[in-house]
Order: C-alpha cells, then sequence, then structure tokens
C-alpha cells in the first residue's frame, strides 16, 4: 500500500446482505463530504459481464480476466458497464447471487483490489462491503461492523423489491439471505468477519438514522483524539 492511499481517511463499514451498509455508507459520506465505494457493485458488474457473455462462474482465471478487463463507470448515481447504464440490472437477485459466487475466487478479488483502492482519494473515503476494514482498507481510521438479524434483512430486501414493483416472497428471500451469508463468511479469501479493531452495530433495532448518527459521531471522536495529539 503507498503512504499517499494511508494518509487519505477512510471509514470502512462492512457487514452482511441487507443489513443496510449502502444507504448508511453513502448516508455518512454525503455528511462528511467524501467519496463513497460500493465494493459489492463490483462483484455484481463482474457476474453480470460473464452471465451476458456466456462465462461459467466456476471458471476462475477467465472470471479474474474479465474482471481486470471490466470497462465501468460510476457517477451521478449510475453505473455504466461497456457505455450501458447497469445501475438496476446489477441488483436482479441472480445477480446477488452470481456476485456471492464469483467473490469467492481469490484472483477475482485481486483484479478487483486495485480498482477498489483507487476511490480513496482526498478528502477522504467511505467504503462498505465484506472485507473493507480485513482486506481492502486495513489502515481505515474508522471499522464498522454491521449486523441485524436475518430476518429484519429479509424484510427490508422484500420492501424494496415491492416498491420496485417486483413480485417477491419473504421466504424464499430469506433462505437466499442463509445461502449468501454462509458463502460469504464461509469461504477461505477475505470472507466476511468483523475486523478486531472494528466496532460492532446492530442495525435491527436502532434504525437506519440512528446508525448515521452514531457512525459520525465515531468519527468525529476519532477527529477531536487525532487533533489533540497533534498539537
Ligand atoms: O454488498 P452486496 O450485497 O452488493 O454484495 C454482493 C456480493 O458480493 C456479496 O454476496 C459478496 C460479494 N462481496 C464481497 O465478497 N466482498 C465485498 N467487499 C463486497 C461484496
Amino acid at each position: 500500500m503507498t503512504e499517499s492511499l494511508e494518509a487519505v481517511p477512510v471509514i470502512a463499514i462492512d457487514g452482511p446482505s441487507a443489513s443496510g451498509k449502502g444507504t448508511i455508507a453513502e448516508r455518512v459520506a454525503a455528511a462528511l463530504g467524501f467519496h463513497y465505494l460500493d465494493s459489492g457493485a463490483l462483484y455484481r458488474l463482474v457476474a453480470l459481464a460473464a452471465l451476458r457473455r456466456g462465462i461459467d462462474l466456476d471458471q476462475e482465471v477467465a472470471l479474474a480476466e474479465l474482471a481486470k478487463q471490466l470497462d465501468v463507470l460510476f457517477g451521478g448515481g449510475q453505473i455504466m458497464l461497456s457505455g450501458h447504464d447497469v445501475t438496476d440490472d446489477i441488483r436482479s437477485e441472480i445477480c446477488s447471487v452470481g456476485a456471492s459466487r464469483v467473490a469467492v475466487w481469490p484472483d477475482v478479488r485481486l483484479a478487483l483490489l486495485t480498482r477498489q483502492r483507487a476511490f480513496c482519494e482526498p478528502p477522504g473515503l467511505v467504503a462498505e462491503g465484506r472485507d473493507m476494514g480485513t482486506v481492502v482498507f486495513p489502515h481505515a481510521v474508522l471499522k464498522v461492523f454491521l449486523t441485524a438479524s436475518a430476518e429484519a434483512r429479509a424484510e427490508r430486501r422484500y420492501k424494496q423489491l415491492k416498491e420496485k414493483g417486483i413480485d417477491a416472497n419473504i421466504r424464499t428471500l430469506l433462505q437466499e439471505l442463509h445461502e449468501r451469508d454462509e458463502r460469504d463468511s464461509a469461504r477461505s479469501a477475505a470472507p466476511l468477519r468483523k475486523a478486531a479493531d472494528a466496532r460492532e452495530i446492530d442495525s435491527t433495532v436502532l434504525g437506519i438514522d440512528e446508525v448515521v448518527r452514531q457512525v459520525l459521531e465515531w468519527h468525529r471522536q476519532i477527529v477531536v483524539r487525532v487533533a489533540g495529539s497533534d498539537r
């Protein structure tokens, strides 16, 4: 890791699927004027590109090559793949499952590492995913591990899909969440786990607003402490 990368403050937010990481990370980034990285989107993009090109999700070498060559553009709330808007496409269930499957391959993860670190630019970054605090940004000034019960997460996913007019079944969603949790936590390469120095917060009872407030407060305390020790 370069020195300049370590000089940029990073807030790492990790946790399981549908724990509210995306909304919380975006809001924390907006409040601080920091950049925002949705690392899961990169795994979803690899899955989408592979499915479109007919590449099997078990082909580690071909998937890693694809990950290296992805022509992706993030901006203005949109995600473009080879010039096409895929913002909604990558949120489909087939891409959710596909992302979790391509994410087990170490070479795919390695291919996405540089892309993720490229988001680390002044004045700071809020990065969310599964291994932000453990692998991608181990120097993060603040690491948050966000949990929520599987039932609460399935409920949230159900509401999101309904709002988009997509038909969904809560029991199926719960089952899929359990399967993804298992795959994301059991894989040997950068499994989902709480970094030793991460602070844990449960969004089951707290609600998104309170979690955002807590993360901003933790960050404020760190800034004050660092400013104090520099004096
Ligand atoms: O955060 P998400 O649900 O969009 O992520 C989709 C999948 O990508 C998730 O099931 C596991 C994988 N992923 C990962 O392995 N590491 C990350 N940092 C982010 C996502």
